[in-house]
């Protein structure tokens, strides 16, 4: 199959290099001549386990390129997926369509032979329609099919999300486009892999619901984190007893400082208004979205009940930025709320992130930063762990202790246990849990 894939950002180059692994010829399209440049020089512009290897392997192959001209890209394509981003509009929280409909009309003008247009950005309902309708509009010979393809991969694991997911979904309204995608994937059936064909209105739907309900899950721990703290349960011995129940399960059961990244609250958000639009409210999303505002606030109100209730002239090491581990991506990350919070009270922050420089240093106004966990730690009156990282997962504490000058530690990811954090000498807390 040849595929021209629309957008070279987190999901357009995993999905690209992924397929092109598959044996499909695959060509990347972004507006960005920077990062198209990039790329064809072997600069990623995102950090993502296992990519640069893959992406350089299938170019070595010739199954993967790289270019700007959108209509070399597509010429004798058997598909166009569009991955073009789909941010929040400001104001009012819904999805921001300028980029698809913008890919659409640019597509339509290319548009020569038969070709499946697949949207996988994540998308109101009605969007792959209004989609098809623009294409047709613009382009009135055009000889196409529409099919939606969500996807559901996560950042640091993206690689093997995709090539082993859980399902694939195509929302598809004609055989051509049913058969065509079915082609794509038939890596995937052929290990098994289901694939659930749909409507399109389903397929959009599937990829909000899928998310508001992982964004409430994590939620609702984190909630009864909270409610822990006041009972003296623990709430990772919660956690695990819940998801041992098969109807429950284990994952996204980590309590920790509120998600953030760059779907979750967007999703949840978009999802918000088209209930509303709809007056079909979605409730339990409103409130999810409330409360994980409230749980990112409530960080920064334990951090300073650790330094005894001000941060004015206290050295706070942040040992970790980004939203999650083994990514670069600062999107809504929680260390946007609480970094500011310390700044702004009058802290000196000092900050460690394997990766969280490049954008963080930006974003993250009047912090220093540092090679690793015990440069921040220097002189510090508290250490709070934010993100998860590998590096902050074993930390020697006597170590970590003894170049600080009040060993104290907010651990808001439940990292270390309370036990080995008192033998160390620190004074901690963590989340939903006595220390
Ligand atoms: P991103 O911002 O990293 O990348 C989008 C890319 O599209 C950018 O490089 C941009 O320059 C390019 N672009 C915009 N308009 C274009 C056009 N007309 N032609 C060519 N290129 C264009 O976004 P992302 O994180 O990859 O997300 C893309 C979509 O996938 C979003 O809808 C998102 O919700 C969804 N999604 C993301 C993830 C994730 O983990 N990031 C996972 C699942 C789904
Ligand atoms: C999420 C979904 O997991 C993917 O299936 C989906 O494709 C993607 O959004 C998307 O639509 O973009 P991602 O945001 O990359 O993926 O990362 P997650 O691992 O889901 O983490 C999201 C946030 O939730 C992070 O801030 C993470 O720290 C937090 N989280 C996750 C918890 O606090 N506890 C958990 O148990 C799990």
């Amino acid at each position: 199959m040849k595929i021209a894939m629309i957008g070279a950002g987190y999901v357009g180059l995993v999905s690209g290099a992924c397929l092109s692994d598959f044996g499909h010829d695959i060509v990347c399209v972004d507006t960005s001549a920077e990062k198209i440049a990039g790329l064809n020089v072997g600069r990623l512009p995102i950090y993502e386990p296992g990519l640069e290897a893959l992406i350089t392997q299938n170019v070595a192959a010739g199954h993967l390129s790289f270019t700007t001209d959108l209509a070399a890209a597509m010429d004798g394509a058997d598909a166009i997926f569009i991955a073009v981003g789909t941010p929040s509009r400001r104001g009012d929280g819904h999805a921001d369509l300028t980029y698809v409909y913008a890919a659409a009309r640019d597509i339509a003008r290319a548009l020569t032979g038969p070709a499946v247009i697949c949207t996988k950005s994540t998308v109101p309902v009605g969007t792959n329609r209004e989609v098809g309708r623009i294409i047709a509009e613009t382009n009135p010979q055009a000889d196409f099919d529409i099919a939606s393809n969500p996807e559901f991969l996560r950042e640091g694991a993206a690689i093997g999300d995709f090539m082993r997911p859980d399902r694939v979904v195509v929302g598809a309204e004609s055989d051509r486009a049913r058969r065509v995608m079915a082609d794509i994937y038939r890596p995937l059936s052929l290990r098994d892999t289901p694939i659930l064909y749909t409507g399109l209105e389903s397929a959009e739907m599937i990829k909000y619901a899928a998310n508001a309900f992982l964004a409430t899950k994590i939620t609702f721990i984190n909630e009864i984190a909270a409610l822990c703290e006041k009972v003296g349960a623990d709430v990772k011995e919660v956690a695990n007893g819940m998801g041992r129940d098969g109807r429950i399960g284990s994952k996204f059961l980590h309590a920790g400082p509120g998600y953030g990244g760059s779907c979750f609250p967007k999703d949840t958000r978009a999802l918000a208004r088209i209930g509303q639009e709809h007056s079909s409210p979605m409730a339990i999303t409103e409130t999810v979205i409330a409360v994980n505002e409230a749980v990112k606030r409530r960080m920064v109100e334990k951090i300073r009940d650790l330094l005894g209730g001000s941060f004015n002239g206290r050295r706070v090491a942040v040992l970790g930025v980004t939203f999650k581990p083994e990514t670069d991506d600062m999107r809504e990350a929680p260390s946007l709320t609480v970094v500011p919070a310390l700044v702004g009270g009058g802290a000196e922050v000092r900050v460690a992130d394997p990766l969280g420089r490049r954008e963080g240093a930006e974003l993250l106004p009047g912090v220093s930063w540092h090679d690793d966990a015990y440069d921040a730690a220097q002189g510090a009156d508290a250490v709070v762990v934010l993100t998860e990282w590998n590096a902050f997962r074993a930390l020697d504490l006597t170590q970590l202790a003894s170049v600080m000058r009040t060993p104290a530690m907010a651990d808001l990811r439940n990292v270390y246990s309370p036990d080995s954090l008192k033998a160390a000498g620190f004074r901690s807390v963590g989340v939903g849990r006595f220390h």
